[in-house]
């Protein structure tokens, strides 16, 4: 059997020295490694010596096979250049020609803005967060101070999904909202609190040029003592200056959103025209952005926080809406649509 393995690999070695070219390599790869290989064959039969001669036998066997697989990876390598360079000698190859153009791909405008109302925010010591697009009935409106019965639930249609999450939580809604996470964070990590939350939301609706099933949204959560609107105005005046680059000014108006108290709209200086009056801000000089208010002393007992002890402010605004200003894009269903004609001038 040890003449048998040397043979095999004298032979091997003659025949791989002599190859000329790749195919012919791949024959003697079979011939030799192959399932039905010499060398395949013997060390099938290494079950049946006796443990002496297998203790000889099997090493060197296994060094026979090594010793031809390096063997052919080296040739095939040298083969390889070979051909290459034949190649290149044989056909008119124009250095010079410029090659494929690979397309690249780039981040999406929404993304782009939602990257930097992050990195404001966290600038100004906000954590961000997430929470899930599948969410239970009751974060999603009877967490937030929305019962069943209650008529502010017609403010904003909901998908629902079959299943319910629990008894307590009822059943699964893809959100309408980024406001569930308030309680959610609430709940995880108590007060103090300084977060933002960027997220995809849903709503049952009638598409249109200002309507979409989908679209993004921002929310704001800030508790801890001694926290008034007053806060509220200087953390979003710095926000839109610095996302804008110029100064902007905001104001309150009343509003009504059930998880706050009070709740309020906040509009900024319109840009444009700087306050003068255009189509833009529907001559008002001012533009329609937010809801906001003090939070609810009922949704800080849905998170555990004791109203008595800590208070703050949150607001929602819409991520879609920001990017459609910025760009003066005037259709929301193009930034879900995926086409590429639009998507590549950003
Ligand atoms: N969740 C509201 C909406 O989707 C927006 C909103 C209003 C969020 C007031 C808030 C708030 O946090 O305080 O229309």
């Amino acid at each position: 059997m040890q003449e048998n393995l040397k043979k095999i690999q004298n032979q091997a070695l003659q025949e791989i020295d002599q190859c000329k070219d790749l195919k012919s390599l791949q024959d003697i790869e079979v011939k030799y490694l192959g399932r039905k290989s010499e060398l395949t064959e013997l060390m099938h039969k290494l079950k049946d010596l006796s443990p002496e001669e297998k203790k000889v036998i099997g090493p060197l066997s296994n060094e026979v096979k090594t010793y031809i697989i390096k063997k052919i990876e080296t040739t095939r390598g040298a083969l390889e250049a070979q051909e290459i360079e034949k190649q290149l000698n044989s056909e008119l190859f124009d250095i010079t020609a410029p090659g494929t153009k690979y397309d690249l791909g780039h981040i999406h405008p929404l993304s782009q803005i939602q990257y930097e109302v992050e990195k404001i925010f966290s600038d100004m010591g906000f954590a961000v967060m997430d929470g899930p697009e599948v969410e239970s009935e009751y974060y999603n409106f009877e967490g937030l101070n929305i019962p069943g019965d209650h008529p502010a639930r017609d403010m904003q249609d909901t998908f629902f999904v079959k299943d319910k999450m629990s008894d307590r939580h009822g059943r699964l809604v893809l959100r309408t909202h980024t406001s569930p996470v308030q309680v959610r964070t609430m709940e995880k990590y108590g007060a103090p609190l300084r977060v933002i939350v960027p997220g995809r939301v849903f709503r049952y609706e009638a598409t249109d040029a200002s309507h979409d099933t989908t679209f993004y949204q921002v929310e704001g959560l800030l508790i801890d003592k001694n926290i008034s609107l007053a806060h509220l105005k200087g953390v979003m005046a710095e926000f839109l200056s610095r996302l804008f680059g110029k100064e902007v000014k905001v104001r309150f108006r009343p509003g009504y959103f059930p998880f706050v108290e009070p709740g309020i709209e906040l509009d900024f200086s319109c840009l444009i025209c700087n306050e003068k009056g255009c189509s833009v801000c529907k001559r008002t000089g001012w533009v329609e952005f937010m809801g906001a208010g003090m939070v609810h002393p009922n949704v800080l007992k849905s998170g555990g926080i004791d109203p008595k002890e800590y208070q703050g402010w949150a607001f929602g605004f819409g991520l879609t809406r920001l990017v459609m200003m910025r760009y003066g894009i005037d259709d929301i269903r193009l930034l879900q649509s995926g086409d590429l004609r639009f998507l590549q001038q950003f």
